[in-house]
């Protein structure tokens, strides 16, 4: 509230702010700062590569001296610098774990997955002690309050996108977390610890939560650690391609779908991929969740936004990241007649949904 906007033509008004100000008190009335809205924004794969391998030389891994716990390049909207996330509620990074090094294990109430992004297929997220093997395009999920560390054992470097609800869990004060090895650790002042032996084989989750499984099971449905492989969904995408089953809005479009209960990806995480036809140009629409998008191979645009977040043309390569604000119009073009566009893409849409707040658009 502005020093003249503060003064009323009534001396009482301006003495009551006063008094209440002095109670910690504050009238409904009374002005107050706006959030600021988040914008749309390309991150060029290039520009993080170049920061990412940069990183990989001045940065140690591990657990000695001032060395991170985790090796991440943070993709930061630009309407929130000082919050150093991507969205309100979700934060995507790129990750790169050199070859013989490994990201010690830990667990924490803010859910995370990884899409995997650059790998020979040697290295290995091992998750509540199941070696999930990491290919590009694989979707590694490691639910809230699953252990999980990464290993390279390979001979080339593994760069994956990490993406965490871990804003929304801020904001909630709901982020703690600990260590393999210390067991109990102090609330958001976690260290990282030794890694967990592995006892299930790569696949064992798709096994054990496929179509015939056991009747009961021990895990609680929310959070199942789970493995999609992109060799089964470029299949499935290539195949609803050759039959036309296209949405009008997002192109041939598949969930990532929780496969015990068949809900989203992960209670606070949706996770999708699209793929857009040589030339194929969606129609807009816009949507109360906010989602950031990764692009497996191709090119296009995105035409984002009207109103007061913005409007930008956000033109996209291979590999490439972007963001479409919360209720922003948006639509997309593959702009090459002969090859198909994928996306990645993840959105806070079940927080939405859960909580009555989600709403569509469709032009
Ligand atoms: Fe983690």
């Amino acid at each position: 509230m502005s020093e003249a906007e503060a003064k009323s033509e009534d001396p009482r008004v301006e003495a009551l702010h006063e008094r209440m100000a002095g109670y910690s008190l504050g009238g409904h009335w009374q002005e107050r700062q706006q959030a600021p809205a988040l914008v749309p924004h390309l991150w060029p794969w290039a520009a993080i590569y170049e920061c990412l391998m940069e990183s990989g030389e001045v940065i140690k891994l591990g657990h000695v001296g001032d060395a991170a716990n985790r090796r991440t390049v943070q993709l930061v909207n630009p309407a929130i610098t000082n919050l150093k996330s991507t969205t309100r509620t979700l934060q995507m990074s790129i990750q790169l774990v050199k070859p013989g090094e490994n990201a010690e294990c830990h667990r924490h109430s803010a859910a995370a997955l990884r899409f995997i992004v650059e790998s020979d297929g040697g290295s290995y997220t091992n998750v509540d002690g199941e070696q999930m093997l990491m290919e590009p395009g694989d979707l590694v999920l490691t639910p809230n309050w699953t252990w999980h560390d990464h290993h390279n054992p390979s001979d080339t470097n593994v760069v994956w996108l990490d993406v965490l609800d871990v804003h929304l869990a801020k904001y909630l004060d709901a982020m703690y977390g600990e260590t393999y090895d210390q067991g109990q650790a102090d609330n958001a002042n976690y260290f990282e610890g030794a890694s967990q032996t592995v006892v299930y084989p790569d696949g064992y989750c798709r096994l054990r939560f496929g179509v015939a499984r056991p009747p009961q099971d021990q895990v609680d449905p929310r959070f199942v650690p789970y493995t999609y492989k992109w060799r089964d969904t470029r299949a499935t995408l290539d195949a609803l391609a050759e039959a036309d089953v296209s949405d009008p809005h997002d192109g041939i479009l598949l969930d990532f779908k929780n496969p015990l209960t068949g809900g989203p990806t992960m209670p606070t995480i949706n996770c999708r991929a699209q793929l857009l036809s040589p030339g194929e140009e969606t129609r807009p629409h816009n949507h109360t969740s906010s989602t950031i998008y990764h692009v497996v191979e191709g090119e296009g645009v995105t035409a984002v936004g009207s109103g007061k977040n913005g409007s930008r043309d956000l033109a996209w390569a291979e590999k490439d990241c972007f963001f479409v604000p919360s209720k922003s119009w948006h639509s997309f073009k593959n702009t090459s007649k002969t090859d198909p566009a994928i996306l990645f893409s993840v959105s806070d849409k079940p927080v939405l949904e859960s909580l009555g707040l989600y709403r569509e658009e469709r032009a």
